[in-house]
């Protein structure tokens, strides 16, 4: 298919701004025709000029931007079907899903392409919204939910089809990595770790579904709902996170070979989070911010990723991947 793509963004925060940013500096063949915030719009049928935009709202709310047009709804921007993809960014929320998940099933009832970051709608509502997407015959991706930059779900569905998977084991939060990580090499304590975390900028607003492990689980049913055709629910997943993993006792794992990881395991009858020991020699044993998936295939044998699962530019990357892959 040669023509170029119209995109709508739904959200405008740090990985909205990267995606537009990137699709600027890298020039790529994709038409930005509207972005909406919470409270107003900027749409231009014939592409918004991204030069003037991110120079006009470096720091600021969308709302400042002088083209925003404050009486432009998200509903109105996704009833106008203005893009051929609409890229859903709000924030996720995990009890219901919302703003997103209305957002996303408007889209796909208009019979328009989406593809989203957010956790909230693919972990409540996945199975709907496949459905959903199917009947309307449109694509529904969402790469950038598990693992950010590494690939996962599109590696499976698109490298290893007829693979049957066995299981699935590795690091799915960045956040918690960093922590355990650190508390390895210096025996730092854990809220003053957590803090750095935080300024990183990968922790979620609330660092309790860090360390708790709510965002590993989360990631967690996307891939077994995915993966084991599970109609999975946070309910299911049985999960321990690391608040209480103490820096003498990451350390004495460290002397005896072995490193501390919020270990995620999926498989057809195990859904789960928990601190673990992994060899150091183990592919599994990332440092920092990483995240890393060991499959287990029938054909392939295993398989094992390593990337960054949060971070502006390497999230927008992996949405920008999945809107290139409806282009192609
Ligand atoms: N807080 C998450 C992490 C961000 O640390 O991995 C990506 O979902």
């Amino acid at each position: 298919m040669v023509f170029t793509l119209k995109i709508c963004i739904i959200g405008f925060g740090t990985v909205g701004r990267g995606i537009v940013e990137l699709i600027h500096k890298k020039n790529l063949d994709i038409e930005v025709v509207g972005i909406c915030a919470r409270n107003c719009c900027v749409y231009d049928r014939n592409g918004i000029n991204l030069e003037h935009l991110i120079k006009n709202t470096a720091g600021l709310p969308l709302e400042k931007y002088p083209k925003a047009d404050m009486a432009l709804d998200t509903d109105k921007m996704i009833d106008t079907k203005c893009a051929d993809v609409y890229v859903e960014l709000t924030p996720t929320n995990i009890d219901h899903g919302e703003p997103g998940y209305s957002f996303i099933k408007r889209i796909l009832s208009n019979s328009c392409h989406v593809v989203t970051s957010n956790k909230g709608p693919m972990v409540l509502h996945s199975r709907e919204l496949k459905q959903l997407a199917k009947k309307n015959n449109v694509e529904l991706l969402y790469e950038a939910t598990v693992g950010g930059a590494m690939p996962v779900l599109n590696l499976v569905r698109e490298n290893l089809r007829g693979n049957s998977i066995q299981s699935i084991r590795g690091i799915l939060n960045g956040t918690t990595n960093y922590i355990l990580t650190r508390m390895a090499a210096e025996g730092a304590p854990f809220a003053q770790i957590l803090k750095e975390a935080q300024e990183l900028g990968i922790a979620e607003k609330d660092p309790a579904y860090d360390v708790d492990g709510i965002d590993a689980a989360a990631k967690a049913v996307i891939i077994a709902n995915e993966f084991f055709s599970k109609d999975s629910g946070m309910k299911d997943v049985d999960m321990t996170g690391i608040t209480r993993i103490t820096p003498e006792f990451v350390s004495l794992a460290g002397k005896n070979g072995f490193s501390v990881k919020l270990i995620v395991e999926v498989s057809d009858n195990v859904l789960r989070v928990a601190p673990r020991l992994i060899k150091k020699s183990h592919p599994l044993a990332v440092d920092g911010t990483l995240n890393a998936l060991n499959l287990k295939l029938d054909m392939a044998g295993e398989v094992t990723v390593v990337g960054y699962g949060a971070g502006k530019y390497e999230t927008a990357g992996a949405v920008i991947s999945d809107i290139l892959s409806i282009k192609n």
